[in-house]
């Protein structure tokens, strides 16, 4: 049985025939109601403040390159550099990060990131000379690739199995306000230039994400893999609501543990019978980013100029308020609704939209020139009927984007895989998309002028189809599943002989 079949409309299933992966499970009846307690309080800002300086630390350059050109007159290429190193440093620190997060526990790797992100940003405020500026922006990017790792596995680890979609999605929430808040203070400093206080400015929440993850629970399901049950005890006692029965949890995480007490090698990530998650993952992971949300977070300045927003205000109200704002706006509805209608459904409908819209866009960039002109002559038009057309699609595409890929795409990566192989595996996925985000931000103005803007918009469209299609075909409905339960689909799927699907794993 194909997983096509399975979820078309009308079509026929015996009794016997297993759960299509398309459809949520039952609810279990053992399921604990999830209770808002001090120490969860504790854990949502580690998220929050993780994801806050990933979006701050992404956003913030786009204003403080003009001061830094000046500060150092920049070549071209080093202004390359100084933008999307931070993507590098991010790759490698989410390799790295995966590393820390198995071997010295979850908190702690948020404890480094954000002594990372505090020591970056210093290094970034008070640079000498373009190499060190450079360097530390590697710092920073080695903070936001660590962070990236562990705080959604941080979040899905510890949050209530009935929360845990809103929990990542809450992290994905807390980077578009990074990106909010740094789009701001951009237009706020960008009068006096004042870039070292703009890149600066991130040290102080790193310093708070320090001394928070100082206290913070660890994640008991990372004590039980280190097989230290009693301290697993404490922490559990600290997150589950008043009557949970604690032991019983600790018991389930134990068997689905089972045999698999010790932590699985590089090559075990890479099994065939880890193939299904790890394709699932990696295509999630690189759909985000090829469809293009990047190219236009960066690049939103240049492609309002292009649409005929000529003053630098009407780019910066533009880009704060149509993408910035409407980011965070948007991702709030994601949170609403994740844990309800499910992962696969806001998945559909948010690449749908960001296909549309981005055909929209395309359509409308026939009429216009990009990159944008400069001078005078710019100055004195206003946003033609294409550039009112381009701004109304790309606020599409970003509340599309901002429902479905932004926050279920880092859900679904930190829920499919089993514990023993979790944080390699979420590692190799979170570095794979920096590595597609670095790919589409470094070319995007190069594939602007080779191809277009209109075959370029195009080309996300298109990567918008195909991840629709593939998601319709590879993803399974995982909410409401407690992490164990998940490793359940992949069992399931081992143990169909004769499906299609199941042979091709
Ligand atoms: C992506 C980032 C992106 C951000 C935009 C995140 O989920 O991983 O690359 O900049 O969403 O809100």
């Amino acid at each position: 049985m194909s997983l096509i079949s399975a979820t078309r409309p009308g079509a026929k299933r015996n009794a016997a025939s297993p759960r299509p992966l398309t459809e949520p499970p039952p609810r279990s009846p053992a399921a604990p109601r999830a209770v808002f307690t001090a120490w969860i309080a504790v854990v949502l800002v580690v998220v929050l403040f993780s994801g806050g300086l990933f979006g701050y630390d992404q956003g913030v350059i786009s204003g403080a390159l003009a001061g830094i050109k000046s500060t150092f007159a920049l070549s071209p290429l080093i202004v390359e550099v100084v933008t999307s190193w931070v993507t590098l440093g991010a790759l490698l620190g989410a390799l790295a990060g995966g590393e820390l997060a198995d071997n010295i526990g979850r908190r702690r790797a948020v404890l480094i990131a954000g002594s990372l992100f505090t020591v970056g940003a210093a290094i970034q405020a008070f640079a000498p000379d373009a190499a060190i500026l450079v360097v530390g922006r590697l710092v920073i990017g080695a903070g936001v690739g660590v962070a990236a790792v562990a705080a959604p596995l941080y979040a899905a680890e510890l949050a209530p199995a009935s929360w845990r979609g809103r929990f990542v999605s809450a992290y994905q929430l807390a980077i578009t306000v990074g990106i909010f808040l740094a789009y701001l203070i951009d237009g706020w400093l960008s009068a006096n230039a004042d870039w070292r206080i703009m890149l600066g400015a991130a040290a102080v929440p790193g310093l708070l994400l320090f001394f928070v993850a100082l206290v913070a629970p660890e994640s008991p399901r990372w004590l039980m893999k280190k097989q230290r049950r009693a301290d697993a005890a404490r922490e559990m006692q600290k997150i589950a609501p008043a009557g949970d029965d604690v032991e019983a949890n600790l018991d389930e995480i134990a068997s689905a543990l089972n045999h698999e007490s010790s932590r699985g090698t590089w090559s075990e990530v890479f099994h065939r019978d880890w193939r299904r998650p790890l394709m699932i993952g990696l295509g999630l992971a690189i759909f985000q980013q090829v469809t293009g949300i990047n190219a236009i977070i960066y690049y939103a300045d240049q492609i309002f100029g292009a649409a005929g927003f000529a003053t630098e205000a009407s780019r910066t109200t533009a880009t704060t308020w149509a993408i910035g704002a409407v980011n965070v706006l948007s991702t709030l509805i994601a949170i609403a609704f994740i844990d309800h209608l499910g992962r696969r459904k806001l998945l559909l409908a948010g690449l749908l939209g960001m296909g549309v819209s981005l055909i929209v866009v395309g359509a409308a960039f026939q009429f216009i020139a990009m990159p944008a002109p400069v001078g005078a002559a710019a100055a004195s038009a206003g946003p033609s009927a294409a550039g009112v057309v381009t701004l109304l699609g790309l606020v599409t595409f970003i509340v599309s984007f901002a429902f479905s890929l932004g926050p279920v795409v880092w859900t679904v990566i930190n829920e499919i895989f089993p514990g023993r192989i979790r944080g390699r595996a979420v590692a190799i996925c979170t570095a794979v998309n920096w590595g597609s985000a670095f790919l589409v931000s470094q070319f995007f103005l190069s594939l602007v002028a080779a191809i277009g803007s209109s075959a370029t918009f195009w080309l996300f469209a298109a990567f918008s189809v195909i991840g629709w299609v593939w998601v319709y075909i590879y993803v399974p409905e995982t909410k409401g599943q407690s992490l164990e339960q998940i490793q359940g689909i992949w069992k399931g799927l081992r143990k169909r002989p004769s499906s299609p699907e199941s042979s091709r794993i």
